[in-house]
């Protein structure tokens, strides 16, 4: 098979994989739904057809598993000493609210295209390779990120499961219905004494690449974020009879917060933060608004600087709900540090890079990625791939087939170079 071909299988299975959803026109597909369902079996399906062994873990990850190469291990006395050590690869499977095709299953997929192309050449590593695609990266129903990977890593809340969709489900309910079990998520942590690492090949998701010209980017860090719920409370009121004077109006207190995030963001380098999501209740064209809630996402390479406009953007919540005489509601649902990528697989994977004769261009993730969560189990390297206009979390995203054809070849030439190591250990 050439790479040609295992990147047009690539496009054709994205495009499978997009039609997986839970709105006819447009692409969303939340952990744990009937979408979701749909994409881990047809994925598991790849996976065994690629000679994998496949498994569902109790929050909806799946994980195909590739095996070592036994007499290897055995000539060297791993099967004896420790067993063969396993590299993760993957990505998630869940996605934001209309879409793109490639945030995710772009880097379940090369990782798949890589050990079909070993199974095809009825060729075995001297470690295991275990391929992740994660129930959860996005938050998209429960608000908080990274589910799936939290669970391998050992560092999921046990809280989180008593968390409600729009519609009022608790995460575990949800867990259940998918076919999970919350109560064995704990004992669904990974052990990491067999592991060598993670990789994650992602659309890069801004325009960097695109504008050195290049296919891919070697990842050198992934980016510090805050997700906050935020809900200023008023007292709702007839919009034709409350004079402008005596109104509590919570939009307005909102709306007056939104522009101060912007602003904060807009003076201070490198922060982002954004505001995604507002409801006003009870909704309606002719009655104040009485309780607003909104979505605070606030990012900054530097933690402290991360830290710093929390608190400066929750003071200048206080004080505009004090002006206006409107209550507010600060909550913390998620936070994660920046992540350095690790060292020497990093350097491996440059070297691939190169190998292929491409130049090494390190690039900074401003986006979250598995590969924040499992950093707290094991190292982790991160392989960008060109996006067209910079686009994402947007149905517009793509990535062009040549591009992936390179990014398969980099990550199979990546795993040939940890081989070489591992039969020199
Ligand atoms: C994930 O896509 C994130 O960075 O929010
Ligand atoms: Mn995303
Ligand atoms: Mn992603």
């Amino acid at each position: 098979m050439t790479t040609e071909s295992s990147a047009r299988t690539f496009m054709e299975r994205c495009d499978i994989l997009g039609s997986f959803s839970e709105e006819p026109d447009r692409l969303t597909r939340r952990f744990a739904t009937p979408a979701m369902r749909q994409a881990n079996e047809t994925v598991a399906g790849w996976m065994r057809a690629a000679g994998m062994s496949v498994r569902q873990d109790p929050i909806g990850n799946l994980i195909g598993r590739y095996e070592a190469d036994s007499t290897d291990a055995m000539n060297r006395g791993l099967t004896i000493n420790r067993g063969p050590t396993t590299m993760l690869l993957g990505s998630h499977l869940d996605s934001v609210r209309d879409a793109g095709k490639y945030d995710g299953p772009l880097g379940v997929l090369t990782a798949l295209a890589c050990v079909e192309r070993l199974h095809e050449r009825q060729e075995r590593l001297p470690f295991a390779i275990e391929v992740f695609g994660f129930a959860d990266e996005e938050g998209m129903r429960y608000h908080s990120a990274y589910l799936g990977s939290k669970v391998v890593a050992g560092t999921f809340d046990p809280n989180a499961l008593q968390l409600t969709d729009s519609d009022g489900i608790a995460m575990a309910e949800a867990i259940r219905a998918f076919g999970g079990d919350p109560a064995a998520i704990p004992g669904a942590r990974r052990r990491n004494d067999d592991l060598l690492g993670y990789c994650e090949v992602h659309i890069e998701q801004g325009p960097v690449l695109e504008s050195l010209n290049l296919p891919v980017g070697v990842v050198s860090t992934i980016t510090g974020q805050n997700r906050i719920s935020v809900s200023f409370v008023g007292e709702a009121g007839h919009a034709g009879t409350v004079p402008m004077s005596m109104r509590h109006d919570a939009l307005c207190a909102a709306a007056e917060f939104v522009l101060a995030v912007e602003t904060l963001a807009r003076n201070q380098p490198g922060l982002v933060a954004t505001v995604g999501q507002i409801t006003a209740q009870p909704g309606a064209s002719n009655v104040i608004p009485g309780v607003v809630t909104l979505s605070l996402d606030v990012r900054h390479q530097d933690d402290a600087m991360r830290e710093q406009a929390c608190r400066r953007l929750e003071e200048q919540a206080r004080q505009i709900c004090m002006a206006r005489q409107v209550s507010l509601k600060w909550q913390h649902l998620q936070e994660s540090r920046t992540v350095p990528c690790a060292t020497h697989l990093t350097q491996l994977l440059a070297q691939a890079v190169e190998m292929l004769k491409y130049p090494v261009q390190a690039l900074p993730s401003g986006a979250g990625h598995d590969g924040v969560a499992l950093s707290d189990l094991t190292s982790v390297a991160m392989l960008f791939v060109r996006c067209r206009g910079g686009v994402s979390h947007n149905p517009a995203e793509s990535v062009t087939m040549e591009d992936v054809a390179v990014a398969i070849e980099v990550l199979e030439q990546f795993l040939m170079l940890l081989a070489k190591e591992q039969g020199e250990s």
